[in-house]
């Protein structure tokens, strides 16, 4: 695992991720996305603002867990020995993942960004398939694109919550290390990927609720907010069932419903049937895959 050295711009060298990096990329891709944010924003937007400390320590937990297991994934570009940008991945089984990608907003378009996916995707070597979560900048879609990624449009449904319509949801318990062996199974059918170990910290960090039963199984992690991180099912009404769950116990009266492509209707039809609103944001990249489901995806840990 060597250096790499783009052209252009020459001065710049892309070099391997250490630990110390990681709380600075943290905030060049916290200060950079809330650049593409205020880019993109609207008269009645409201001002994009930085995210809180909870989840940027979040970001630096899971990104040191990446740094330590695929070294060969996480990758920096350096001007002047001053961070500029990074572009951190993973493998799991023989799916490889990209987690997370930013350049400095003043330092964009300069060819940067390309030689950073270069590098991770060198990890990316002998892996059958792939997947990404993009944003909305045409920049990233463009390398996606060239990388051989399929781009499929992710939808948003937020709003406050209706739950007049909501059906009568049972056998729903807290998920355990004792259910991961058949988590991992549905994980491998909708992504040809096991979580694995990414199981252990969602379960430290998120809460796991499961259905286990003969008609069907799955399970969701959701956030401190009640919002789904992940989820995934063996059938569409097993999957119907537990978002239905998540907006019956979510402690907020509005919620956001982020990573919905277009195989996954059937949460199209709950969030609708909940009142939120639907919109389109960024894409889900996928490469030797087809788009999973029922499953809604992490945004980093896919
Ligand atoms: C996405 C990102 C990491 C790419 O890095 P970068 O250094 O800008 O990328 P590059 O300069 O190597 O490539 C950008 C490509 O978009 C093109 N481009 C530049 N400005 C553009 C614009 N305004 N609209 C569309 N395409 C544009 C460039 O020509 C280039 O394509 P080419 O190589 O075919 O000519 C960076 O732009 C970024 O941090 N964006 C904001 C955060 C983000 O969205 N991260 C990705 C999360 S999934």
């Amino acid at each position: 695992m060597g250096l790499h050295r783009t052209t252009p711009p020459m001065d710049v060298v892309v070099r391997p991720m250490r630990p110390d990096d990681v709380p600075v990329a943290e905030r060049l891709f916290a200060h950079t996305l809330v650049e593409l944010e205020g880019s993109l924003a609207t008269l009645d937007s409201p001002a994009p603002r930085l995210r809180s400390p909870q989840r940027a320590r979040l970001w630096v937990q899971r990104t040191l867990r990446f740094v330590e297991d695929d070294p060969a994934g996480c990758w920096v570009a350096e001007e002047n020995h001053s961070m500029t940008g990074f572009a951190t991945s993973f493998r799991r089984e023989s799916t490889w993942f990209l987690a997370s990608y930013a350049v400095a907003s003043d330092r964009q378009g300069r060819g940067i960004g390309k030689a950073l996916l270069e590098a991770a995707l060198t990890h990316s070597r002998g892996c059958l398939r792939g997947m990404l979560s993009a944003s909305v900048d045409p920049r990233a879609a463009r390398r996606y694109k060239a990388a051989g990624f399929d781009l499929h449009p992710q939808m948003t449904l937020s709003g406050p919550l209706d739950l007049s319509q909501a059906p009568e949801i049972s056998h729903v318990r807290g998920g355990t290390s004792g259910d991961q062996e058949w988590m991992d199974s549905l994980d491998r059918s909708a992504r040809g990927a096991a979580h694995g170990r990414d199981h252990e910290f969602l379960r430290e960090t998120h809460h796991l609720q499961v259905l286990d039963r003969s008609s069907g199984r799955g399970y969701v992690y959701t956030d401190e907010a009640g919002q789904v991180a992940v989820l995934a099912a063996s059938s569409r009404r097993t999957a119907t069932r537990l978002l239905w769950y998540t907006f019956l116990s979510c402690p907020t009266p509005e919620t956001t419903l982020s990573h919905v492509t277009a195989a996954n209707q059937w949460a199209v039809d709950v969030g609708m049937a909940a009142g939120l609103s639907l919109s389109t944001r960024g894409y889900l990249g996928l490469r030797g895959l087809k788009p999973p489901t029922p499953y809604l995806h992490h945004g980093a840990l896919l």
